[in-house]
């Protein structure tokens, strides 16, 4: 099938040289793959004299570095060897309809997909390295450097979540839906976070973006929020004895997985949700992003924070953070938090092909109260990283149709047959929440006029384009500005 094949404007592409996409594939890939060279070598070097083992990794290294090459050369992308992964044929079959593109000049979501499903089958065809993520050491070191907001968040929670339990008159005073909203926009600038972007921030900017003061400062920077909406439907589920599931697709891992985590245990400790489904990628993916491992080594440093953290003369945040691990525990014994994979996450489409690629996955997203999408990518793949024209309401650009033909082995296993019944289906299907501080030129449902401005107050060339040529929407690249957008289940 052609991802390309669905309604809607173009996707953005690598070749467009207005398009965030445009410096990524040329300065950005080339960096992360280095890192990831880096990384290995110092755990080729640590590992050690077990022969087979470093001169294994040595080779994967190889792999890596003529990876880069071919970047920076600008060869056409080859097929994915084949390492047994549910996607493999997806991705090959993609490139075979879009002609054997170049890095150069390919849609930008599909060839930075095929970028991080390759690094990941280096790995992954080793018989020492099978599961190496190469990204690991810099998402728990970043993690690390997170402390004070971490420690900040862990005390505010912990006192949040007593004064729920005791019924406390404070914080009805303080007015349950300012709370509401404080955590979901925590959760929200959690997505600042982002170690693809570290190319770009250093840890300071980062740190920066973490502390209370710049969320405060940060909320006139949201430029969509429909919170309101979701806390009022999740409040008339809750008063109606229905509130039940609340699912939560991952982005970042270290603080961002944090700050998700204080978001699932308000959601279950208030009673907004009986259960917390939280879904992260099977493979190291785009940097950052969130695995089951990454997932049980949060769950590890809340459990022994003063190992990771180092000790300090300060207990107070083991015991804050003792408080939320706690907790967090005793949600998944009594399965009230779960993750659940799914190889869907990691396939270079739009989520408009989740009924088809994935029908279980989509039924079952369907039963959600609802289906949170973290961070940037989730937000390209709904909107299918197309050039919409940002004033297109959102719930239309996640409305695009679903491609039509074969997607995804799931679809093979288990979607024949239904095909006519999921063809008519979409992820508007479903009650959609984008959390999203953008990092890339796809925005939808702005008002009229919003991106204009922005493109004259943070582009000093904007006023020279003739009208209508638009040029970069550099705004929209560097996670300043966000959108909160909700789509009610048709
Ligand atoms: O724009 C930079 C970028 O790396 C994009 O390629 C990608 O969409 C995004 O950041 C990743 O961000 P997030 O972790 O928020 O999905
Ligand atoms: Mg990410």
């Amino acid at each position: 099938m052609s991802y390309s094949a669905t309604d809607g404007p173009a996707p953005y592409s690598t070749a467009d040289p207005t398009s965030f996409g445009y410096s990524t594939a040329r300065t950005r890939w080339p960096i992360i793959v280095t890192g990831v060279v880096d990384d290995l070598s110092r755990a080729v070097f640590q590992h050690g004299p077990a022969k087979s083992k470093v001169e294994e990794g040595c080779a994967i290294i190889e792999t890596l570095q003529n990876l880069k090459t071919e970047i920076l050369a600008v060869t056409q992308l080859c097929r994915l060897a084949d390492d047994g992964s549910a996607e493999i044929t997806s991705y090959n079959e993609e490139l075979v309809a879009l002609g054997q593109p170049t890095w150069h000049d390919s849609p930008w979501l599909f060839c930075e997909c095929y970028l991080f499903k390759r690094i990941s089958t280096c790995f992954s065809l080793s018989e020492h390295w099978k599961d190496y993520d190469g990204f690991m050491n810099q998402k728990m070191s970043t993690f690390k450097s997170s402390q004070p907001a971490v420690a900040e968040l862990a005390a505010r929670y912990k006192a949040l979540v007593s004064s729920l339990e005791k019924d406390d008159a404070a914080v009805v005073q303080a007015g349950e839906e300012i709370i509401f909203k404080e955590i979901f926009e925590i959760c929200l600038w959690g997505n600042a976070t982002d170690l693809s972007l570290l190319t770009n921030l250093t840890y300071e900017d980062i740190q920066k973006l973490q502390g209370s003061e710049a969320r405060k400062a940060a909320e006139t920077n949201i430029l969509v929020n429909d919170l309101p909406q979701v806390y009022e439907k999740l409040k008339r589920a809750q008063g109606a004895g229905t509130s039940s599931r609340v699912d939560i697709v991952l982005d970042n891992s270290g603080f961002e997985l944090y700050v998700d985590l204080l978001l699932a245990g308000y959601l279950l400790s208030s009673g907004l949700a009986r259960e917390v489904v939280f879904h992260p990628k099977n493979i190291p993916w785009f940097v950052s992003d969130v695995t089951p491992v990454d997932f049980e080594a949060i769950m590890g440093v809340l459990a022994h924070p003063a190992i990771f953290f180092g000790s300090s003369r300060d207990d107070s945040l083991s015991e804050d953070l003792s408080f939320l691990s706690t907790q967090m525990e005793s949600f998944r014994q009594e399965g009230r938090l779960s993750l659940r994979t799914s190889s869907f996450w990691t396939l270079p489409c739009g989520f408009a092909a989740l009924p088809r690629a994935d029908p279980e996955l989509f039924s079952e997203l369907r039963t959600s109260q609802l289906v949170i999408f973290k961070g940037d990518l989730n937000y390209r793949k709904l909107t299918g990283d197309r050039a919409w024209d940002p004033v297109t309401p959102f719930v239309q650009a996640i409305t695009a149709r679903a491609p039509s033909g074969k997607v995804g082995p799931q679809q093979q296993q288990q979607g024949e047959g239904k095909a006519e019944k999921v063809q008519a289906s979409s992820v508007a299907d479903l009650n959609v929440l984008a959390l999203r501080t953008c990092k890339a030129d796809v925005v939808v449902g702005l008002l009229s006029g919003r991106d204009e401005e922005l493109r004259a107050a943070t582009d000093p060339q904007y006023a020279a384009l003739p009208t209508g040529t638009g040029g970069p929407r550099k705004w929209a690249w560097s996670g300043k500005w966000a959108v909160i957008q909700f789509s009610q289940a048709r």
